[in-house]
């Protein structure tokens, strides 16, 4: 028996109703890729399903579902929320995330979750939102931090990208899925960041390409130059 192909694995953005988690859902779904959208509010996910589904046509396949309902039904969850529910809602999903599970972060600590500048980072004890989350997952579960320097806004458009994807994790098989998940945006190149600690520096960038955006008005992404052909996916 062979196994089903990779796009019929469903994806659960948790948080997918905010910008990123629409953005992804939008260019995944258009990718063929299966998604669901978690929210704290079964109602809302379904609302934002709709509008996505409705966007990219009968081929997509979308569904809206309650945060800990969509951890029960996926091995690949993206965590798309603020910092300052990151903690919170990791502890409440732990009893509903499957064992095996990769959970990608794209949380970016900013001073904003605690009054402060969205253009200044926020020092977290572990060393990075995505450490945080690896202590809070259940045992077996990998975590992997990307899509931190990519522009929301951008995603929810409809042109391709013009920004690479730094991908980190200690596990090397879900490094390399969520690059080949990253792969799939138009324009985007994915590439591998090493270990998972050096999210701490990627997560910061972020806030350097908020200050880029009020400054110059714009919406701000990266591209690292100077590697070999095959480091790029
Ligand atoms: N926006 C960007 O351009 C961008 C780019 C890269 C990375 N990021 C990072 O990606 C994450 C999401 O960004 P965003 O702009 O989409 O954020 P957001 O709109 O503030 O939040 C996303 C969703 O998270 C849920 N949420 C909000 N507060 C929560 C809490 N205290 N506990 C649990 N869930 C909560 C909400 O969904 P429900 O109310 O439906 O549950 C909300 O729609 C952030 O960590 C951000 O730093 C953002």
């Amino acid at each position: 028996m062979t196994d089903p192909p990779a796009e019929k694995r469903p994806i659960a953005i948790l948080g997918g109703t905010g910008p990123a988690g629409t953005g992804l859902a939008l260019r995944w779904a258009r990718a063929g890729e299966t998604i669901i959208i978690g929210s704290r509010d079964a109602s809302r996910a379904q609302r934002t399903a709709a509008a996505i589904q409705a966007r990219v046509g009968s081929s997509a396949n979308v569904s809206g579902m309650e945060n800990s309902a969509a951890c029960a039904a996926a091995d690949i969850l993206m965590l798309t929320v603020p910092f300052e529910g990151q903690a919170e809602l990791l502890k409440q999903l732990k009893p509903a995330i499957r064992p095996g599970s990769v959970l990608i972060d794209a949380t970016v600590p900013l001073a904003s979750s605690v009054g402060g500048r969205a253009s200044r980072p926020l020092g977290v004890w572990q060393g990075s939102a995505a450490q945080q989350a690896a202590e809070l997952v259940p045992k077996g579960v990998s975590v992997v931090a990307a899509f931190h320097n990519i522009s929301a806004e951008l995603l929810n458009g409809d042109d391709p990208l013009d920004c690479d994807v730094i991908v980190c994790s200690d596990d090397a098989a879900a490094s390399q899925l969520t690059r080949e998940l990253a792969a799939k945006i138009p324009g985007v190149r994915a590439i591998d960041g090493g270990k998972l600690e050096n999210a701490r520096i990627v997560e910061q960038i972020t806030a350097l390409l908020i200050g880029l955006n009020i400054r110059h008005k714009g919406h701000a992404g990266i591209r690292i130059t100077g590697l070999p052909p095959t480091s790029y996916r």
